[in-house]
């Protein structure tokens, strides 16, 4: 029958768990496409080493060439983070009119709008779910569920890896140090964690979410961060007695043009609805001027949840080839916001 062809560019956290979902739920996936999904390449560092997921050895190159030249692969799913070679690689696939699927969210913050043109140009598909909130289907939330909206303002836990340090130091009295490790364990943590316990990861998210959910230009310099790195364990339980949870919180607002973006360690009380999203545990709030209030939960990081946000959009993709309406995926900026920043507010 009918075969779509998909390469992956890395076999890691998540590569591994788009390969283990294409396989154990090919039978859903064919009969939703009218067609398979076969894993024709995957770009690797290190061939030779031992991974958690069954492949055949000849599958893996560490050659990007094998898979951007090569004219029967239909989609490259980047999913091996980092900025400047996924960069190119992906303006190398949409050149060679490759549809693309990306977890990478430092890269969409960084340069989502760029590569959004070069996918638009080439009539592909550009689609980057994981890249927030891992298994939460939010910007689908956002651009489909509430398109019919005016969306004034997006809040929540963005961030798997500070929310799982903090419960664990919170709940359980986990030193800092020793809950970061746990994390970095599950796969929860970046490579280079620093990004998470900064801040600079949520802000990533925050600069996506408000892009998408406002139609503006938000650049990831305009959001304003600070993370968890200095938080003490006893400033944590003094604000527990008091009745208060630490977390990290994203918080974009849009009114009349003027857009606030920023990540801030906030304390909140404990009844309120995000003080009791714990671990790698993500939630984001959504308030539209027509529908109100609304709350999307789910695991934010983690190899399997991040991995049915990547084949869902690949899914996506493959129905846009099948109708024929590929390269529409754009959302496109509406207008120019004005930024409101932290001296702004405290002149008002
Ligand atoms: P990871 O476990 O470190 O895996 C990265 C993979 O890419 C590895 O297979 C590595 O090859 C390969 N790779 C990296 N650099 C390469 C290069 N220059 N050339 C060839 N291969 C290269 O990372 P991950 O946790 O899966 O994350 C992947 C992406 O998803 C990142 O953008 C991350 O931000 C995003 N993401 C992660 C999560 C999560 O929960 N982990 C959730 C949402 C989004 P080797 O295996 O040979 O070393
Ligand atoms: N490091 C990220 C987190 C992975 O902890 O949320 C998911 O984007």
């Amino acid at each position: 029958g009918e075969q779509v062809s998909v390469s992956l560019l890395g076999l890691g956290v998540v590569g591994s768990g788009v390969v283990k979902l294409i396989k154990n739920h090919q039978e859903e996936l064919a009969h939703r496409l009218g067609c398979s999904v076969q894993v024709k390449s995957i770009l690797v560092r290190d061939i030779e080493k031992v991974r958690d997921v069954s492949i055949e050895q000849t599958l893996l190159t560490t050659d990007p060439n094998d898979i951007l030249r090569d004219p029967e692969v239909d989609v490259v799913v980047e999913v091996m983070g980092g900025i400047e070679e996924s960069f190119q690689h992906i303006l190398d696939a949409f050149s060679a009119k490759k549809h693309v699927v990306t977890a990478n969210k430092d890269l969409v913050a960084l340069h989502g709008p760029e590569l959004q043109q070069a996918a638009d140009k080439n009539h592909c598909d550009f689609y980057y779910e994981a890249s927030v909130a891992g298994g939460i289907p939010i910007l689908r939330g956002i651009t489909d569920g509430l398109s019919s909206d005016r969306i004034q303002q997006v809040m929540g836990i963005v961030n798997g890896t500070t929310n799982y340090i903090l419960t664990k130091m919170n709940n359980e009295g986990v030193s800092y140090e020793n809950a970061l490790k746990e994390a970095q364990e599950l796969g929860f943590a970046e490579s280079d964690p620093t990004a998470d316990v900064e801040g600079l990861d949520a802000a990533r998210k925050m600069a996506i979410l408000g892009r998408l959910a406002f139609s503006t230009d938000i650049e990831l310099s305009e959001v304003e961060v600070s993370g968890i790195k200095n938080l003490d364990l006893e400033d944590l339980k003094y604000g527990e007695r008091l009745g208060y949870t630490m977390k990290l919180i994203g918080f974009a607002s849009c009114e009349k043009g003027q857009v606030e973006v920023n990540v801030q360690p906030t304390l909140l009380s404990k009844d309120h609805p995000l003080a009791d999203v714990k671990n790698e545990y993500n939630a984001v709030y959504v308030y539209g001027e027509a529908v109100g209030e609304t709350m999307f939960y789910g695991p934010g990081a983690g190899s399997l949840p991040t991995a049915t946000a990547v084949v869902s959009d690949l899914v996506t993709v493959i129905k846009n080839m099948k109708l024929g309406v590929s390269g529409h995926s754009a959302v496109k900026p509406r207008f120019k916001k004005e930024l409101k920043t932290a001296d702004k507010r405290l002149g008002q």
